[in-house]
């Protein structure tokens, strides 16, 4: 097959926008990640809850003797965790898909006077060409918006490939408590907040999921009022619906996993019942 030249990938690209637009009815939406500053305001966990989640981490790694190693973030958006990691003495490597998140992530990783590592990556599917980690982590339940078994297999081998043997996978999960209560659809969680250069209208939907794929459908819509201007995001995420149990059976499907458990994500109890959060750890197996 003749291997595709820049223009006639930027063609392809080009017609794959208008057809969206054709059959969407609209046109090109950006998402929420586009607008880093949007997303720290909207969506990121207040900075206390990512250093109590980060000291969790440190607890977790110290239990396997592990005080000043190295750490894989995966999906790191503007690098809270990482960089916070990094100030307690990790060496830190970060990777994300959206370039506007890497580009804010290294200004809040300049102002925190740390050196971290950030390589533009899907999480599906990388290759850092370096291995070892003593522990990877995916915080702020991104988890479960790889909703095919295919990338879910992929991605575990990706992450074990690039650990240690004995090496920490930490996952923050969502207790999911909206899900389950979401049987019907309708728009929620409507509210403005304020931006340092303007203000930010925000509003989710929820769709029907698909209860066979085990997967749920949410919308969250921002308009941005920023400087005069106008910008409107749509993130439309699947969502495979887990609870521990499932995150056990999925567990036992992959090869070269072991399960530590469950574990609230502020101060490592396995009483999770209440938690609206909790990490899954899994181990390398050798
Ligand atoms: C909810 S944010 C979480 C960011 C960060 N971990 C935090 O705690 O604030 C989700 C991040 O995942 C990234 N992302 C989504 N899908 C991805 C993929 N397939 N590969 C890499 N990054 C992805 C987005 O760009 C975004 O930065």
């Amino acid at each position: 097959m003749k291997k595709k030249t820049e223009d006639d990938l930027k063609i392809e690209c080009i017609r794959l926008q208008d057809e969206l637009y054709i059959t969407e009815k609209q046109p090109f939406m950006p998402n929420i990640y586009d607008f880093p500053d949007v997303y720290d305001a909207v969506l990121r966990a207040p900075i206390e809850q990512i250093q109590v989640e980060v000291n969790s981490i440190q607890r977790l790694l110290t239990e396997q003797d592990i005080t000043k190693g190295s750490i894989l973030e995966l999906a790191c958006g503007t690098c809270g965790h990482g960089t916070l990691l990094a100030q307690a003495g990790f060496s830190v490597t970060s990777i994300d898909k959206n370039p506007n998140m890497l580009e804010s992530a290294q200004r809040r990783i300049e102002t925190a006077g740390v050196k971290i590592e950030l390589i533009q990556a899907n999480v599906v599917d990388f290759n850092l060409g370096v291995g070892g980690f003593d522990c990877a982590i995916f915080m702020a339940e991104t988890f479960p918006i790889i909703t095919a078994y295919e990338d879910i297999k992929n991605h575990f081998q990706c992450v074990r490939r690039h650990l240690k043997p004995g090496g920490l996978y930490i996952i923050d999960m969502d207790a999911q408590g909206r899900i389950r209560a979401a049987n019907e659809t309708g728009i929620w969680g409507e509210k403005t907040v304020q931006l340092d250069n303007g203000y930010v209208e925000v509003w989710h939907e929820d769709f029907p999921g698909d209860w066979v794929e085990g997967i749920n459908r949410l919308v969250m819509r921002c308009r941005i009022h920023s400087n005069d201007s106008v910008y409107e995001t749509t993130d439309d995420w699947s969502i495979r619906y887990y609870s521990p149990w499932l995150l056990s059976l999925l567990v036992r499907t992959l090869e070269g996993w072991t399960l530590k458990g469950f574990f609230s994500r502020r101060d490592l109890s396995q009483d999770i019942e209440e938690e609206t959060h909790y990490f899954t750890v899994l181990e390398k197996a050798s």
